[in-house]
């Protein structure tokens, strides 16, 4: 009786472990055609790319959209702030929240809401900068691997409805969005928690001086954003430009310390702060790391592109996109250090000294020391990579 029992039991154990054996096998195999875990359903990366006005982003933006493996769309925020008068920044937010995540799903019913009724591919703002709107099954210009040319995608790729935008969205391992209409990261919770998205957010910073310095010269393309950025608030004109920066460097403050003092547990590991002028040094040593981040891979001609724009010269290029001059790749973040004034880069040192000092941009003291350009003005990054602090100073932070 119990021999026999124990071989049953014997058998029993071999039969479970077999067929767990068995169902671990298939599922892994069935994942390949269709995933078992339906939170892994999409197992794309979505990625953030969140910066200001003038600060490099459509370089940035490039870098990511020319990628064979990558999904890119510029500012689908624009089409809210655009399409809703007279408001402010804040009540914008979980509009601009819930477009961004529709679009990284690759739900472009949400644009609706925001165009004409009849509306084509280039009613999407900025379209013909994203390669993917100009490769197939959008169009049939661009092959993937290629590297497109807005003009003359401009020109043939044009399309009626967003149907072949989502088929191609769903198409791609990667969904970037860059963004310049965010001024926090709260807002992004749900989807930092939302098992259907896998988020990682690129935090692309310049010199508030070096950018006020670039704002000017296209001070007028900034008045509508400015209003909402300022809530409408009835401030003259003057003074505008400053308290818009303010903003953003409190924005670069807020977001910064929120992704690494006071993360909650799923911004982790999600949050990697750029610097303009890092990319302007050393442009492949910073997109590698970046690619790394949002696990793409670095192909060779890639690495070419990258090497030729930042070599070459004219339209397109990096020199170009960071008004690098060809003899010191760094001039271009010193601009402004002949062209402002010092009494105004006083008063934007004063106002975004917070900023400033957490993103490692020093201060100058005097005029003359603004004109010594031998005088380098950027802390060496390593102490404002990623890294984690320790909870000791977390909960230090908080109090
Ligand atoms: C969309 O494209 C069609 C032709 O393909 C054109 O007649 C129409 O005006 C376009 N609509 C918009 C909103 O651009
Ligand atoms: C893009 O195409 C236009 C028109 O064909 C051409 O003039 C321009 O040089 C091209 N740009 C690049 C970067 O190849």
């Amino acid at each position: 009786m119990t021999p026999h029992c124990r071989v049953n039991f014997n058998t029993l154990i071999l039969l479970v472990v077999l067929q767990g054996a068995a169902v671990v096998l298939f599922c892994s195999w069935y994942v390949q055609l269709s995933p078992c875990d339906p939170a892994a359903a999409d197992r794309k990366v979505h990625v953030l790319l969140l910066s200001s006005w003038r600060s490099g982003s459509s370089f940035l933006g490039q870098v990511f959209s020319q990628h064979p493996s990558v999904f890119y769309l510029m500012e689908p925020a624009w089409h809210v702030w655009t399409k809703v008068e007279k408001s402010g920044a804040r009540a914008l937010r979980m509009a601009v929240r819930d477009l961004i995540r529709s679009v990284f799903r690759c739900d472009f019913s949400v644009m609706d809401a925001y165009m004409p009724e009849r509306h084509n591919v280039s009613s999407l703002f900025m379209w013909s900068h994203s390669r993917a709107l100009c490769s197939p099954p959008v169009c049939p210009l661009t092959p993937r691997h290629h590297f497109s040319n807005h003009t003359q995608c401009l020109r043939t790729c044009d399309a009626q409805g967003l149907q072949r935008v989502e088929e191609a969205c769903a198409t791609y391992s990667h969904v970037v969005l860059k963004e310049v209409r965010l001024f926090e990261l709260e807002s992004l919770y749900p989807l930092l928690q939302d098992p259907h998205l896998d988020l990682r957010i690129i935090h692309l910073v310049r010199d508030p001086r070096a950018v006020m310095r670039s704002r000017e010269e296209s001070a007028k393309s900034f008045e509508r954003d400015n209003a909402v950025v300022l809530e409408q608030r009835n401030i003259p004109a003057a003074e505008m430009q400053y308290q818009v920066m303010q903003e953003i460097c409190r924005s670069h403050v807020r977001i910064n310390e929120r992704a690494l003092l006071k993360a909650p547990p799923f911004l982790q590991g999600r949050y990697k702060m750029v610097r303009y002028e890092d990319v302007a040094r050393s442009p492949l040593k910073e997109i590698r790391a970046i690619y790394e981040f949002v696990d793409l891979k670095m192909t060779a001609q890639l690495q070419e592109w990258i090497y030729a724009l930042t070599h070459g010269k004219g339209k397109g290029s990096i020199k170009e996109a960071f008004q690098i001059t060809s003899r010191n790749a760094a001039d271009v973040s010193q601009a402004w250090r002949t062209a402002l004034p010092h009494s105004k880069v006083k008063r934007i040192q004063d106002l975004c000294k917070g900023a400033m000092s957490l993103l490692g941009y020093r201060t100058v003291n005097s005029d003359k020391e603004q004109k010594r350009l031998d005088i380098d003005l950027l802390v060496p990054q390593e102490p404002f990579q990623f890294s984690w602090l320790p909870a000791k100073s977390q909960h230090a932070s908080n109090s």
